[in-house]
């Protein structure tokens, strides 16, 4: 057996399962599930109906690397995206089958499992696949904590030189869940230096590029920063996205990776002997979704509505802060953020998530500890619903905080 399974954490889910296990919510109030990461808008039609036509393609073994009229749309969307030449849809784009595996797959790709000090710098709350990553191929995290007290700008220079020194591989989460922050172009500039300096290669997860609430000012992403900072050929520098927030389809399992070639080569024959590829269904289905615009734009209609009519029933009781982007309120709750979510659900049949459950005790503090994840992935009637449960919730928690005299 693989002895490194056993340095797996358990997932969040698994952990609230647990917590709530013991919990009875009122009988009469239907439950609304504010917990996990699942976009319930629903899947749009002709991407449906595109699965459907072009399921001739399940008589074909798929090939790993993808039909070239996918990598195609991939890089025409980047282009038209990012407002950047288009990739080279032959050696700088490939088919993932969602962000996830592929954020999996790159760090055994990228790590070399006979180097025992090797180390992978993750944010802190975080993407869980991004530790267990890095701890079956052979390496530790070391984790960057974020927090609201620093804008939750990742603190690249308060990594010592000895943990640089060991650095092979760099996950940055922009927009980042659970906090909805952007990287800026100072930032990326500092990285890629950190990068050319110490020759980690960074991934940059960006599966929530296309939830934003200002049309104006779409999400900076890692290729067009680099591009803007003269760096064309992407060195060490491999982007995930994924259709599954943009389009509505977690369930069709289609993303890319896109950037430095030379990894990308690497990345396809790893991915070749580990059997990832893409069905040629979900692939024709997915050039039709990269394709189309008008559907992603609704989306975020319906996010910004959500969002503003959760912030005006919740932020008198409970302040929230307003992300830049992503579907989460990452919000600071009274007391303990277990407790919180316990009781919330026990009183109101309303599930978040332990924001402790994303993060890691590091550097002496846990930057997840008392905050709550709120993912807003359901419809705007709930999101309404929801926000009245946890005001009052958060009303009466607050009044039986004030001690009688
Ligand atoms: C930060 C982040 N990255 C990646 C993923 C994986 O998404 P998918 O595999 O559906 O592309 C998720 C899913 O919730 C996520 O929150």
């Amino acid at each position: 057996m693989n002895p490194r399974l056993g340095l797996l954490k358990p997932y969040p889910f698994e952990r609230l399962r647990t917590l709530l296990a013991g919990a009875t919510p009122p009988a009469g109030l239907a439950p609304v599930n504010l917990h996990i990461g699942e976009p319930q808008h629903p899947t749009p039609d002709f991407l449906k109906a595109a699965v459907g036509a072009n399921a001739g393609g399940l008589a074909r073994y798929p090939l790993t690397k993808g039909l070239p009229e996918l990598r195609q749309a991939v890089a025409q969307w980047l282009a038209r995206r990012h407002g950047i030449p288009a990739p080279d849809a032959e050696t700088q784009v490939l088919p993932v089958q969602g962000s996830r595996e592929a954020l999996f797959a790159i760090a055994q790709t990228l790590l070399d499992p006979g180097e025992h000090d090797a180390l992978v710098v993750c944010p802190n709350p975080f993407y869980q696949i991004y530790e267990g990553a890095a701890l079956l191929g052979g390496a530790r995290p070391w984790f960057l904590n974020a927090s609201a007290a620093t804008g939750f700008v990742p603190a690249w220079d308060h990594v010592p030189e000895h943990a640089w020194r060991r650095t092979r591989l760099v996950f940055t989460c922009s927009p980042n869940n659970p906090n909805g922050r952007v990287m800026t172009m100072a930032e990326w500039k500092r990285l890629f230096e950190l990068s050319d300096r110490h020759g980690f290669t960074i991934v940059s997860d960006e599966c929530y590029s296309e939830i934003y609430f200002d049309e104006s000012a779409p999400p900076l992403g890692a290729l067009a920063a680099a591009r803007h900072l003269g760096r064309d050929s992407y060195p060490r520098l491999v982007v995930m996205g994924s259709l599954s927030k943009r389009s509505n389809v977690p369930g069709l399992r289609s993303g890319f990776a896109a950037g430095d070639a030379a990894v990308l080569e690497k990345f396809l024959l790893y991915r070749t002997y580990h059997g990832s590829a893409m069905s040629n269904m979900v692939q024709l289905a997915s050039v039709a979704a990269w394709n189309d615009e008008a559907h992603v734009a609704e989306n975020r209609r319906l996010y910004r509505e959500k969002f503003a009519a959760f912030f005006d029933l919740v932020n008198p009781v409970l302040p929230l802060a307003r992300p830049e982007a992503a579907f989460y309120y990452w919000t600071a709750v009274p007391g303990d953020d277990e407790a919180f979510t316990r009781d919330l659900y026990a009183a109101a049949n309303v599930t978040v998530l332990p924001g402790s459950y994303l993060s890691r005790e590091a550097h002496g503090t846990n930057p997840g500890r008392g905050h709550v994840r709120i993912a807003l992935v359901s419809t705007v009637e709930e999101a309404a619903e929801a926000g009245r449960r946890i005001a009052e919730f958060a009303r009466s928690r607050s009044r039986a905080a004030v001690p009688l005299r």
